[in-house]
């Protein structure tokens, strides 16, 4: 197996001090903080989680609060952010901590490691981050780091190379500051050593130390395995008005969106005059709202949109319930796939 340079968390650690972001979890930390920030940021973008990141912990400002939140105001904390069931296994977890380890996170990696919603990754993130264990925390931007500083072509998503990997980074580990020379190398992966070929390799603090640098494969490395292709939907989304009134609907309870809300939808996708016949209104009624595409990981959504104006009396489409549109922003989650329909009754 091949070794990081034992430099390495001196060199980071330095750049760290004078390059990191200031970030809420960073500046005010907490394990609470760290921990929501840590899982937050699993699928999400730091500049994209920062402004969901202060709602959040403002109205769940600790464990007892969001083991006590009810499920609707969790999922509207957590609207547009996707992936849903991070949420829910907050919640879940919250519950064990009040229940099982007097409200605290334990400062232990493999009790984290069992808590619903953290793995290897968010694990080691939150026990050396807010505990200072020495544990390695090695995400997408570690993997890929470390691929070019090794000069290894071999597949990151494979789970032996990132086992390996994860052993490298943890045989240098500094004695102090764990946690800060965890986040230098996502840092660095973040802000210099970024994906697609496009690393700054003129402003790296390690450049010296870089074999894929030294021998001109940067751009290309890290491989990845081709992801399997995406199933592709077609839907027709219904914005049904009465005046002043929207109908939604809950999706089930299991599966893609849980118990999210959203707006009816028929399959497939079809022409205002088909959706004008299927409720028996004029053809003026009906306003096209334009096509949009919403790409989850496994299915793509390719949707054609349309408002139909309805009478106060007409009625209601099959499972709906239809709500004032004031009513709709504030109190029902419906996922940002929705987004360009949510626009046009904004
Ligand atoms: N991505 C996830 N956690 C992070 C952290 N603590 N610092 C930088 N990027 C991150």
């Amino acid at each position: 197996m091949q070794q990081l340079p034992a430099t390495l968390p001196q060199l980071l650690l330095r750049w760290y001090d004078n390059n990191r972001r200031r970030l809420p979890w960073r500046e005010d930390p907490s394990p609470y903080r760290t921990w929501i920030s840590e899982v937050m940021l699993q699928q999400t973008r730091v500049e994209a989680g920062i402004a969901y990141f202060e709602r959040f912990t403002d109205a769940l400002p600790d464990i007892a609060a969001l083991a006590a939140v009810e499920e609707q105001q969790l999922l509207k904390l957590w609207e547009g952010l996707g992936y849903y069931s991070r949420a829910r296994n907050l919640k879940k977890a919250a519950g064990i901590l009040m229940e099982q380890y007097s409200g605290q996170l334990p400062a232990d990696f493999e009790a984290l490691k069992k808590l619903p919603g953290l793995g290897e990754y968010s694990a080691g993130a939150i026990a050396s981050i807010a505990f200072d264990i020495r544990v390695p925390a090695v995400d997408g931007n570690v993997l890929r780091v470390a691929a070019r500083l090794l000069d290894d072509d071999r597949n990151i998503e494979d789970a032996a190379v990132k086992r390996e990997f994860r052993q490298t980074v943890w045989e240098i580990l500094p004695q102090q500051r764990v946690g800060d020379f965890n986040q230098s190398l996502m840092e660095l992966g973040a802000l210099i050593c970024l994906p697609n070929g496009r690393p700054l390799c003129e402003c790296c603090p390690v450049a010296e130390l870089c074999r894929a640098r030294a021998a001109g494969r940067q751009q290309s490395l890290p491989t990845r395995q081709k992801k399997a292709g995406r199933r592709r939907e077609h839907k027709t989304v219904l914005l049904l008005c009465r005046p002043g009134e929207v109908q939604i609907t809950q999706r089930p309870a299991r599966g893609l969106l849980a118990s999210l809300w959203e707006f009816p939808t028929l399959p497939g996708q079809h022409t205002a005059s088909e959706v004008a016949e299927l409720f028996s209104a004029p053809l003026s009624a009906v306003t096209a709202l334009g096509s949009a595409t919403h790409i989850f990981t496994h299915i793509e959504w390719q949707m054609e949109g349309y408002c139909v104006e309805l009478p106060a009396n007409a009625p209601l489409f099959s499972g709906c319930l239809s709500v004032p549109v004031g009513e709709l922003f504030s109190s029902y989650p419906i996922p940002s796939a929705y987004a360009a329909y949510l626009k046009a009754l904004r």
